[in-house]
């Protein structure tokens, strides 16, 4: 799989830095030129991703969240959302459709989300560490 671009940004664990989160990410994949609703996948997997990182894994205290974005040939986009948050102690359990420890304005459906507009959603965390999300997405052939 040979890499033909990628860009990384890094920002502090705030609620206003979600929408620049899935903005700029969206902007990078732009050169792709993907359909509207490519894009509209990619900036809800973001933001689902961004989200807990902000709520759960800086949920004490603020921390930097980096965004990798990787662009491979056959228009395969790779993106990582890393924390080096609280982590998650049962990756499986967190995983499962409404299951969730935040408050009970929270659906539990996040990861269901991004498995459902992802190609491959994977999940690596370390409890006291952090955690990174992998998404893949291989955008549509155009004409
Ligand atoms: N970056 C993260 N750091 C720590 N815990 C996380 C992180 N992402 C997800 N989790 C855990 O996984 C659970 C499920 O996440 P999700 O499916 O997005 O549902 P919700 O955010 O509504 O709780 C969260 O409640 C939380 O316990
Ligand atoms: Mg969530």
């Amino acid at each position: 799989m040979s890499l033909a671009n990628k860009m990384q940004i890094t920002f502090p664990s705030r609620s206003v830095n979600e929408s620049f989160a899935r903005v700029s990410t969206a902007a990078f994949i732009a050169q792709l030129d993907p359909t509207l609703e490519e894009i509209s996948d990619i900036k809800t997997i973001v933001s689902e991703a961004v989200t807990n990182s902000i709520v759960h894994g800086y949920a004490e205290k603020e921390g930097i969240i980096a965004i990798s974005v990787y662009i491979y040939e056959n228009r395969r986009v790779r993106i990582t959302v890393r924390d080096r948050g609280v982590g998650i102690p049962d990756i499986k359990q967190a995983m499962e459709a409404c299951f969730t420890t935040g408050s009970e304005d929270r659906a539990g459906m996040g990861f269901t989300i991004m498995q459902t507009f992802s190609d491959k959603l994977k999940v690596r965390s370390v409890p006291g560490k952090g955690t990174t999300v992998t998404m893949e997405k291989v955008l549509c052939r155009k004409p």
